[in-house]
């Protein structure tokens, strides 16, 4: 098995590698004696407690760093910082609002460092997401829609895109969003501006996220822009019969999805939430092995 030490973006794992933490057998006690810190810049609800509880699972200790109790707030080098955290951390979930930050701390920190969201990108999500998808239709042989914001988690679910041909993935998103976007797309990724453009028959899965992301000013433009791009009844029943909505959380109801599709059959938004604890379980088996 080809290792790696973090996973800062989707792009750090490969094929062979996602079906090896898919495949992988749970519960060994591969933290045990461990310590893993978990530093939050802002908020979660989710990361926090799944990685916290998945941790305590695998035998391994959590310190939940208080951010603001550190030094660094007081001027200590974001360096001497990470350096300490070296002296006696074996590992760092990490959440912040600089995606480069993740990469300058690994200079710093020498053990495995997981990138808990940025700006750019939310592995860990779209990593429990897939694995989410997998476990309910049994395979990734599926037709994505994304809709709404290209934000980070689209972004890290184009990645996975890039390295899974089997997802076809959809993505409808205002024009202005998607010309400022240069990521690298694969063949069996398409663009769509309109959502009338899109034949839905084959859409198993809905995917979107907030407007609004923490990385964004709270925008009313972005608002007013984004509204079409909502999900509600009409856009579901045109999608094929089997398929479901996915939803990373916090959701705000009302705006990137309506009331009777978050709380119907096909939303199963709350397995999404679940799988978060067992597929990061096993990113930590694979990091630690
Ligand atoms: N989906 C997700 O990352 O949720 P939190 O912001 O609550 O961690
Ligand atoms: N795009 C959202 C995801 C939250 C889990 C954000 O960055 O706020």
């Amino acid at each position: 098995m080809n290792m790696i030490k973090n996973f800062l973006n989707f792009s750090d794992l490969n094929y062979s590698q996602i079906n090896d933490i898919f495949s992988s057998q749970q519960e060994s006690k591969i933290l045990e004696g461990k310590n893993i810190g978990l530093l939050f810049e802002k908020h979660s609800t989710r990361t926090r407690l799944s990685f916290s509880v998945g941790i305590n699972k695998l035998g391994g200790n959590f310190i939940d760093i208080k951010f603001q109790e550190l030094n660094i707030s007081r001027n200590e080098s974001f360096e001497d910082t990470f350096k300490a955290m070296d002296c006696y951390l074996d590992g760092l979930i990490y959440r912040t609002n600089d995606h480069q930050k993740l990469t300058q701390a690994t200079q710093y920190f020498k053990k495995p460092i997981i990138n808990a969201l940025s700006d750019l990108s939310h592995p860990c999500q779209i990593l429990s997401d897939l694995f989410t998808l997998k476990e309910h239709f049994g395979s990734l042989n599926c037709q994505i829609l994304w809709i709404g914001d290209m934000n980070n988690v689209c972004f890290s679910l184009v990645e996975a895109a890039n390295i899974i041909n089997e997802i076809d993935l959809i993505i409808c998103s205002p024009t202005y969003i998607s010309n400022s976007i240069n990521w690298k797309i694969g063949s069996n990724i398409r663009i769509a501006n309109d959502i009338n453009d899109i034949d839905l028959k084959n859409v198993c899965c809905v995917m979107t996220d907030v407007f609004i992301s923490m990385n964004d000013q709270d925008n009313e433009e972005k608002i007013s822009q984004l509204k079409p791009y909502s999900v509600n009844s009409e856009l579901m029943s045109k999608t094929a019969s089997n398929s479901i909505f996915m939803h990373c959380l916090p959701a705000k109801v009302g705006f990137e999805v309506s009331g009777d599709v978050f709380h119907s059959d096909k939303s199963i938004v709350w397995q999404q939430a679940y799988n978060r604890m067992v597929a990061q379980k096993k990113l930590l088996q694979f990091l630690f092995q």
